[in-house]
């Protein structure tokens, strides 16, 4: 491995792009390899078997295409394939369920965190676990939220449609009088605005990104392999497995990316 490989980020579509605008912004120097598995998205409905398989497909085209590092930019994934790919691969695998956690263990004062996330990141009990190994006195309330993640890859992130699904969400998680909510899937990011509008100032809300970037920059330090040279430039590279469609409608100027060429893979 040498400091010149690139950041390997994988999602099912366009919601690992918020964890790679934090990436921008913590470590500017990097090149980006990025996968979006539109071809299969949505994950969260996803059995265990089909998900292992496509992260590691996943992780083979990433290596292939020079990564160092693999931040898996997504929750179901990181729940429920990545515990059992951490030592298939030659490169650190880089979660967001322990960043996330530590996020929200640092944010909660009454001990009560809500966790909005996929079907299967639910069923994992992956952020229930994470958070409990740091504080086992937080109650932790997870709610599944199969809608969100359609509308946000169809480019709706607000409106009626977005507002009602978030309303029927949120409201089981306020009435237990949380006062953290993680957003534990990375779609959700792209919601926020509506987020934080429903649920009012009284409560904090952890967007993992931030602690897994942190995390991802810990690793390359320790191994001597941060890129940090921002004067010279270095294309980022976007794959799609299926249509860009949301790239381009949401994700392209999220991430500021005006003049990236997207490609297509097959994985
Ligand atoms: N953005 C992903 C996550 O964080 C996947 C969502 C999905 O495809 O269902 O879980």
């Amino acid at each position: 491995m040498n400091k010149e490989g690139a950041i390997g980020v994988y999602d099912s579509g366009v919601g690992g792009l918020t964890v790679v605008r934090e990436l921008f912004s913590q470590l500017p120097g990097e090149k980006i390899v990025y996968v979006g598995d539109t071809a299969h998205v949505p994950y969260g409905s996803r059995s265990e078997a089909e998900l292992v398989e496509l992260t590691r497909r996943i992780i083979r085209f990433l290596l292939a295409k020079g990564a160092k590092i693999i931040v898996s930019a997504c929750n179901t994934t990181s729940s429920v394939a990545i515990p059992q790919l951490e030592k298939e691969f030659p490169v650190p695998l880089v979660d967001v369920i322990r960043p996330g956690a530590r996020g929200a263990v640092a944010a909660t004062r009454n001990g009560k965190v809500g966790v909005i996330a996929t079907e299967a990141t639910v069923r994992s009990g992956s952020y229930q676990r994470a958070i409990q190994t740091i504080e086992p006195s937080i109650e932790v309330y997870a709610q599944a939220c199969p809608r969100l993640v359609p509308l946000v890859e169809k480019g709706t992130l607000q409106g009626p449609e977005v507002e009602e699904a978030l309303r029927e969400y949120l409201q089981p998680l306020q009435e237990k009088g949380i006062d953290t909510l993680v957003l534990g899937c990375t779609h959700y990011p792209f919601l926020q605005p509506v987020i934080n509008a429903l649920l009012g100032p009284g409560v904090a809300v952890v967007d993992p990104a931030r602690e897994t970037v942190a995390e991802a920059a810990r690793l390359l330090r320790e191994q001597g392999l941060i890129y940090a040279d921002t004067s010279r430039y270095r294309a980022h590279e976007f794959y799609f497995t299926g249509p860009a469609d949301s790239f381009e409608k949401i994700g392209r100027s999220f991430v500021q990316l005006r003049d990236v060429e997207v490609k297509k893979a097959e994985i």
